[in-house]
């Protein structure tokens, strides 16, 4: 039985005062369930690491949004040592090219432990984990950064870790004055060529960048950094290229543990890498980072606690990497054509007809989150199993990432639509983004995507390429009476004239504010010519109008304008101050009458649009 006691537990603050978050009371869980484990022995072949406290005991898992839990000792530092070879193998990668780097070091599991002085059959070492590997590793980024090999190396790792890291010097010096087998493994190095560079001045690289102190919480964030296809959660910065982070994890899968990468696959399935100092960190693509630091080593050099820890965390939350399913249908969050869910935009008789005559010939499909293979392979047969529409808009919105092989297959999509003279209209996603400029680099120039950033300008777009398909006309005719305003509907002519003489004429230009939400409302508009659109402060659009219809009518229900109205193209309106108007209604209340009920009729019907898009969004 242990006479150490466990030390309390550092939890941030607030914790204090709300409830804990299950991960964070797990790793508390772990830490004090293996806390009493006292097997294993501090490494002492480097003298300096057998003065490190075998008691110390931190665990610390980084989230891909940027969240960091810590438990116990997870800020205490210590030297990476082996936790340094995959990111330096990474920086190689990126500094050399793959071409240089794969050429001299295997990417076989050498069976051996990690200081084994055999090399593969061309003499080259089995992998960049082993210390020869991470020899010639460092030996790369020598030859081609020079005296700054070890700067390079130190900043790259900081940037892993969201921090400047320092070294141990005594560590460093300790290693230096006693790493007699890694100078044998590097001399034998030299005989094949795999190292160009003089022994000492690759190893003053290797032991330094060994010597490089971290804390659990940095091994967290390093490994979230490579389950985050190498960019830091927490900072923000792409520090390595997915290439580089895919390679550096298929060599931790397969060698990261030595000697025990096979059962350490088969059992916790989460790419690692263990070094003597203590350290392992775990890093589970698209998930987390783990980082644990306690100095009791077992016989191939992993920590004892570690190993327990990622243990745990694998078996409670089942988080093998080979034991994964995903539900593609979970991407398309809507599903409708023009028929179920219009535009926004306030349509004209003639408009209306076309439209209703070709409900299906617009399909929308909203998608969400991740798309991967799966989720663009399932939104392509929703396409391919129903009526071919002759637009579909992809709103991208909510959609967070594209993997490689959704973007392919997205491209190949638009493509075969492209084939069937479908047009393609993405909405929720700027030019100017990385995802675009690979949608395109995809896709060459198809002709027939278009984009709009807002959903519901991509849609009506669509829908005014309907109604000019099917011989409509839009938009731009004047109606210089009042006989077409659904507002007015029923009126007789002699109404509409006296209203007319009411009325005074305003003239707008392209991008002018006709009204502003929270002035006071205190007139009517009916448009004669051109096109306004309604936004609300925030700037989401809640219609657009064409001639022959009314904008402002809410000022018969309310005291302030509650939206902005802007105009899309220069635009003339009758205008009709609500005094006149009310003066209009006292000499003829049944037209008053009428209005109102026109106008309770026009609000049932936005009524009706908002509450269909309320429900597609709630159906799925
Ligand atoms: O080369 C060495 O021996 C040490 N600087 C690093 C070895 C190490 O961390 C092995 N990992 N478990």
């Amino acid at each position: 039985m242990t006479t150490e006691q466990p030390k309390p537990i550092r939890h941030p603050q607030h914790w204090a005062t709300a409830a804990m978050p299950p991960l964070q009371r797990f790793l508390a869980g772990c830490h004090a369930e293996f806390w009493p484990d006292h097997d294993g022995a501090v490494a002492n072949y480097i003298p300096e690491l057998g003065k490190a406290d075998p008691a110390h005991f931190g665990i610390s898992l980084a989230t891909l949004d940027g969240h960091v839990y810590e438990v116990g000792d997870s800020r205490v530092p210590f030297t990476i040592q082996s936790m340094s070879k995959p990111f330096v193998f990474a920086i190689a990668l990126d500094a050399l090219g793959s071409d240089q780097v794969e050429r001299v070091i295997g990417v076989e599991p050498s069976g051996d432990p990690f200081n084994s002085i055999r090399l593969n059959a061309e003499n080259h070492p089995f992998n960049p984990m082993v210390n020869a590997g991470a020899i010639a590793c460092s030996g790369l980024v020598r030859q081609a950064r020079h005296g700054d090999a070890f700067e390079t190396i130190r900043d790259a790792l900081g940037r892993f870790a969201g921090r400047r890291l320092d070294v141990d010097d005594a560590v460093f010096t300790s290693e230096a004055a006693t790493g007699d087998r890694n100078r044998a493994i590097a001399y034998l190095l030299r005989t094949s060529d795999v190292l160009k560079e003089p022994v000492d001045d690759v190893l003053a690289v290797y032991f330094r960048q060994c010597a490089v102190l971290v804390t659990a919480r940095d091994c967290a964030i390093m490994a979230a950094t490579l389950a985050n296809r190498g960019v830091n959660p927490v900072t923000g910065e792409q520090v390595v290229t997915p290439y580089a982070v895919s390679r550096t994890l298929a060599v931790m899968t397969s060698s990261g543990m030595y000697d025990f990468a096979g059962e350490w696959i088969y059992r916790v399935g989460i790419p690692a890498k263990s070094g003597v100092g203590g350290g392992i960190l775990a890093s589970l693509p698209a998930r987390l980072g783990l980082g644990s630091y306690s100095p009791r080593l077992d016989g191939h050099g992993n920590s004892v606690r570690g190993i327990k820890v990622c243990e745990a965390l694998s078996a409670h939350y089942g988080l093998h990497m080979l034991n994964r399913s995903d539900d593609a249908r979970t991407s398309i969050i809507a599903d409708y054509d023009i028929g179920a869910n219009p535009s926004r935009r306030s349509r004209r008789a003639q408009e209306r007809d076309i439209l209703a005559a070709h409900p299906d010939a617009v399909r929308v499909l909203e998608l969400v989150g991740t798309l991967s293979f799966s989720n663009v392979d399932y939104v392509s047969r929703q396409l391919a199993g129903s009526a071919r529409p002759q637009f579909v808009i992809f709103d991208l919105h909510r959609v967070t990432a594209m993997t490689q092989a959704g973007l392919r297959l997205l491209a190949e999509l638009f493509r075969e639509l492209a084939d069937f003279h479908v047009t393609v209209v993405l909405s929720g996603i700027r030019r100017s983004s990385a995802e675009w400029q690979e949608i395109t680099e995809r896709t060459g120039d198809l002709g027939n995507v278009r984009d709009f950033y807002l959903l519901d300008t991509a849609i009506e777009w669509a829908e005014d390429q309907i109604v000019y398909r099917y011989g409509g006309a839009i938009d731009f005719i004047e109606t210089t009476e009042l006989a077409e305003q659904p507002l007015l509907a029923g009126l007789s002519g002699d109404e509409r004239h006296e209203l007319a003489a009411l009325a005074t004429i305003k003239h707008y230009q392209q991008g002018e504010r006709i009204l502003a939400a929270g002035e006071p409302a205190n007139s009517l508009f009916f448009l004669r010519s051109g096109v306004i659109h309604v936004t609300l402060p925030d700037g989401i659009r809640l219609a657009t109008l064409t001639a022959g219809q009314c904008f402002g009518e809410m000022a018969l229900l309310e005291p302030l304008r509650s939206a902005d109205v802007v105009a899309d193209f220069s635009a003339t309106a009758f205008e009709i101050t609500l005094d006149d108007f009310e003066r209009f209604r006292a000499r003829h209340p049944k037209a008053g009458e009428r209005i109102m009920r026109n106008l309770a009729q026009l609000l049932a019907e936005r009524l009706t649009i908002a509450n269909a898009r309320l429900n597609l969004l709630a159906a799925d």
